[in-house]
């Protein structure tokens, strides 16, 4: 089940599963590319082994994607990442 924790989310959902990072629909991501790729989990989700509690890191934006895209000469065709 998927549910944005939102400020409305009631204290009975608290142990529930909190996406930390969520994707517009528009967007096509898969891990599988990724870590075939060699990338580090800790690239994208910071250094979750030293983390409380699982916090965001980096604003996901276009931005994100794209700079990595970039610097490692992945696709950066619009339909690569759009539907
Ligand atoms: C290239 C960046 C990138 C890498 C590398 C990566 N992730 Fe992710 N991960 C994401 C993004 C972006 C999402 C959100 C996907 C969505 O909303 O559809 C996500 C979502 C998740 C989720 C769902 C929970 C949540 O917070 O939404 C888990 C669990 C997860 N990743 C674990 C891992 C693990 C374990 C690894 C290493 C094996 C890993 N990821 C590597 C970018 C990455
Ligand atoms: C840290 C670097 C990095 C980040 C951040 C990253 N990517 Fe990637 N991405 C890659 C690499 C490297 C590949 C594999 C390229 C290859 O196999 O030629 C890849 C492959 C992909 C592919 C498959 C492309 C294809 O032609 O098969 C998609 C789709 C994709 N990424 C979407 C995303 C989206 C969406 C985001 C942001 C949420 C994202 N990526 C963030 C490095 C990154
Ligand atoms: C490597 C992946 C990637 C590529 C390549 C990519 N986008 Fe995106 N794009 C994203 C992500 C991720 C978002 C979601 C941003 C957010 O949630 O703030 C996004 C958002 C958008 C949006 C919504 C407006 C916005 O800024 O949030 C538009 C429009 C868009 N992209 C157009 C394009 C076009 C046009 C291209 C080709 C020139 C392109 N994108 C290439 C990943 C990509």
């Amino acid at each position: 089940m998927t549910r944005a924790w939102t400020n409305d989310t009631p204290e009975a959902f608290e142990i529930q599963w909190n996406r930390v990072y969520t994707l517009p629909d528009f967007v096509r991501f898969t891990h599988r590319p990724h870590i075939h790729a060699g990338i580090e989990c800790q690239r994208c989700h910071g250094p979750v082994q030293t983390m409380d509690r699982v916090v965001p890191v980096h604003e996901i934006n276009m931005g994100f994607c794209v700079d990595c895209h970039t610097e490692k000469k992945a696709t950066l065709d619009c339909v690569g990442c759009h539907h």
